[in-house]
């Protein structure tokens, strides 16, 4: 898509913000108070910055307050699709937020976006049984906020867009960011890879590179705005560049990210095995800014399900590239996600998940039980393995993923390591939370004027999972 393509449609987006910016405003003066908002983010980091994005439009147009769902004037729930559960509980939620709508808040207006919506049963279902909700829009529509705005303020009816794909990218959006010292930015969007249990493709369109230029400034001015960590987000970051007009790669990207002054941290999300390169594995040993973490989704240790699952790596090839990580790196923390119980899977093939759970000793995994998502390959696939030998399996991989990470996590007590301090002590107001750079969290005695610098602290005492610290001179 052409650069002119994306400053129009920004513009046309301007205007509606100015349109509903004047529509907030009367709404305001027969308040007699600002405006709030409600913004609820479920799903992996893609959804929480593109909630970012909804929260800067929602800011410009003069919803300047964030309040809890009763107090607000409008309620946003970005859902995600990726496993059942996560869809149940939205509409648990929609439910909850009706009554009180009805009970003690009837100016609420209601509206839900993201992966959820770009499944037409379920939009099929709001239109049906939560005809309270006043928008819906999906993944690819979001820069399109203002407009829908508008339109749901001058209609009187549920308003629906949801496009079933997109090849544009929409530049130059306005962003809040959670924390002022870090930022996710998107390098692409979608996904080609098909993994035959996943919905992601289905619902978030086919893979598109960002312009790396288009990256590097969003990167520059994020660090003039104070931001010193960037998560750079996409499904597949290692296969990042390859369909632009002049690929490059994504070892190439994050050289150039290197060279952006004031940012002191990169980190990134997520990796798959087939496309990792040596060349960035190089990148990896020579970086001065690139955290000692790595994610690299595993999902199962049976070279039989992978090839079923469609991952395009074997059990051997993914402990050849932990090795090969850890040779560059090497107190590089590896976590990573596994699913259990997919569709054909024996005890021969859950013990070679174990005994590459044994073999890496991740840090961290998050675990999931195989979710049926329709559409999907796999949900047509014989033999999907009944639920009490999936329940006892997921138990015994939960702890031994526990057990082990437990062991490994405090592996660094004794040592002075940087923490990036990120907000005031939830449970202690004399201490501070923050990060190593191989993500685990340390916490220690401070004052909240340390949040958003980093900081030497001598790890005192492993707690499991994180350290109690000492702030060193
Ligand atoms: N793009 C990333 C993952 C995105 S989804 C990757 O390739 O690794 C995040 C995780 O959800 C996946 O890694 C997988 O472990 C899990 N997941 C995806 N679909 C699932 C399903 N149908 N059932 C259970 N877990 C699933
Ligand atoms: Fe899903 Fe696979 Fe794409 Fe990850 S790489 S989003 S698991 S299809
Ligand atoms: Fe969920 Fe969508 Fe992310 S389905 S995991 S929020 S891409």
């Amino acid at each position: 898509m052409n650069q002119e393509k994306h400053t129009e449609e920004g513009l046309r987006q301007q205007e509606f913000i100015a349109k509903m910016r004047k529509i907030a405003e009367k709404k305001e003066k027969a308040l007699g108070r600002k405006l709030r908002f409600h913004i609820e983010t479920f799903g992996c980091q893609m959804n929480a910055r593109d909630s970012e994005k909804l929260s800067g439009i929602l800011r410009e147009i003069g919803y300047v307050e964030e309040a809890k769902e009763e107090q607000a004037d409008f309620v946003l729930y970005n859902t995600c699709t990726v496993r059942e559960n996560a869809n149940l509980r939205i509409y648990g939620r929609l439910g909850t937020l009706n009554s009180v709508k009805k009970r003690s808040n009837p100016g609420l207006k209601i509206a839900v976006c993201g992966c959820m919506m770009q499944e037409p049963d379920e939009v099929q279902t709001i239109r049906e049984k939560y005809r309270f909700v006043n928008l819906v829009f999906g993944t690819h529509n979001i820069f399109r906020l203002a407009e829908l705005m508008y339109r749901m303020e001058t209609e009187e009816r549920m308003v629906i867009e949801v496009w079933e794909g997109t090849d544009e990218i929409v530049e130059d959006l306005p962003a809040v960011r959670k924390y002022p010292f870090k930022s996710g930015v998107n390098i692409m969007f979608g996904c080609n890879n098909f993994c035959t249990y996943c919905i992601v493709p289905y619902v978030r369109g086919r893979e598109r590179s960002r312009n790396p230029l288009d990256i590097i400034r969003e990167i520059e001015q994020l660090s003039k705005d104070g931001v010193k960590e960037v998560m750079l987000l996409g499904q597949n970051v290692n296969s990042y560049g390859k369909t632009l007009p002049e690929p490059l790669s994504f070892s190439e990207l994050l050289r150039e990210v290197e060279k952006v002054p004031g940012i002191e941290r990169i980190r990134f999300m997520t990796s798959h095995p087939k496309d990792l390169s040596d060349d960035l594995i190089e990148v990896l040993g020579s970086s001065e800014k690139i955290c000692s973490h790595f994610h690299l989704p595993l999902q199962s240790g049976s070279s039989r399900l992978l090839e079923k699952m469609n991952r395009h790596y074997t059990k051997e090839r993914y402990l050849e590239i932990v090795e090969k990580l850890r040779r560059a790196v090497p107190d590089i923390s590896i976590t990573t996600d596994i699913i259990v119980g997919f569709p054909g899977e024996t005890e021969e093939d859950f013990l070679e998940t174990l005994d590459v759970v044994r073999k890496v000793r991740f840090d961290s995994a998050f675990t999931f039980i195989y979710s049926k998502r329709t559409g999907t390959p796999a949900a047509k696939m014989p033999d999907q393995v009944p639920e009490d030998i999936v329940k006892d399996r997921f138990d015994r991989l939960l702890a031994l993923v526990q057990t082990i990470g437990q062991e490994v996590s405090g592996r660094d007590v004794g040592r002075t390591l940087p923490v990036l301090v990120e907000e005031q002590n939830r449970q202690d107001p004399h201490m501070v939370s923050g990060r190593l750079s191989n993500n685990t969290m340390v916490h220690f005695k401070g004052g909240t004027d340390l949040v958003g610098s980093i900081v030497p602290v001598k790890l005192i005492e492993s707690k499991g999972f994180y350290y109690i610290g000492e702030l060193s001179e």
